[in-house]
């Protein structure tokens, strides 16, 4: 399986357009310690030649565009793009569908609750429903990805309940308890295989329960949510009131955190994906960069390219 990092930060990018911190600044800067990085997606593909994203960051055309595997190639309007897989239906996962509308077929794979809300939302109707289908991911279920011809795509998905919540513009509404750690498939982790090895993917994590755990172990390739250091980190910072907790993310450090849960745990390479412009982690000459580098981890970064 060849495997290729589209974007590497949470929700807002780095650095964040609102943003000024002193790391964005560096970010802007051109500083080669603070890299720029975009939303959070990975691309993977059994045969080089068929691609399957998970997720669809709003940074998609500018992801496409840095990666050649992904530039149209078979036919005037063509795409390498097989299938999506969409883990939740945050804003930085399914923002980047509006990118794809322009009539080229592909195959949308999510949980039953995000589909319904890509099908309340009109707008996600200018993916032409006739030429890309949506299908339902079972979680537990173990299914071999198809494209949108029903061709396979060698690669299979098993898809499971990660405990999480539900996108931040639901909460509030009428019937939508918010509840940080539900386990009702509003997020989803995907254990991925093309026969020579697993990869797993979970990058919105609320809790690193036994559960979760056990999922993760024995995997050749983790992408585990990297979104905080510490989960009062945006209120430390004075730029957020929410803990990471609230916001449905594990952090990487303390008891409770990645790096101290996982520690025991098999894995055969552990990568942080999805790190917030706000975590020091980010930072290639940061202390913490240099804490999770001890400890066996390493961060994402745009472009980065792995093989199972
Ligand atoms: C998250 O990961 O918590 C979300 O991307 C937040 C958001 O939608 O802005
Ligand atoms: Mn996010």
């Amino acid at each position: 399986m060849q495997v290729r990092v589209l974007g590497a930060a949470a929700g807002g990018g780095f650095p964040q357009w609102n943003a000024a911190s002193a790391a964005c600044r560096r970010a802007r800067n051109g500083d080669p310690a603070a890299k720029p990085a975009t939303q959070a997606s990975i691309a993977v593909s059994a045969d080089g030649r068929r691609w399957v994203l998970v997720n669809a960051a709003p940074d998609l055309r500018q992801q496409i565009e840095a990666t050649p595997p992904l530039h149209p190639q078979a036919a005037l309007r063509s795409s390498p793009i097989a299938a999506i897989v969409l883990t939740n239906a945050d804003v930085d996962a399914v923002a980047g569908l509006l990118h794809l509308r322009e009539g080229t077929p592909f195959a949308l794979y999510a949980h039953e609750r995000v589909l319904r809300v890509l099908d309340g939302n009109p707008i996600f109707d200018v993916v032409n429903r006739a030429i890309v289908p949506r299908r339902q991911i079972e979680p537990g279920g173990r299914a071999v990805l198809a494209d949108a011809a029903g061709a396979s795509l060698d690669l299979a998905l098993e898809a499971f309940l990660a405990p999480g919540k539900l996108p931040l513009y639901l909460e509030g509404q009428p019937g939508r308890a918010l509840d940080t750690a539900a386990l009702d498939g509003d997020t989803l982790g995907l254990e991925l295989d093309a026969g020579a090895g697993r990869l797993v993917y979970l990058a919105n994590c609320a809790r690193l329960d036994d559960a979760m755990l056990e999922r993760v172990a024995g995997a050749d390739l983790l992408f585990l949510d990297g979104t905080l250091w510490r989960d009062d980190e945006m209120i430390v910072q004075g730029v957020g009131a929410k803990t990471g907790r609230r916001m449905g993310h594990i952090s990487m450090s303390g008891p409770e955190g990645a790096i101290a849960r996982l520690r025991d745990v098999p894995v055969g390479r552990r990568v942080f994906i999805h790190v917030n412009n706000t975590n020091p982690a980010l930072l290639a000459d940061s202390p913490e960069r240099a804490e999770l580098e001890r400890a066996g981890w390493e961060v994402a970064f745009d472009g980065m390219e792995l093989r199972l």
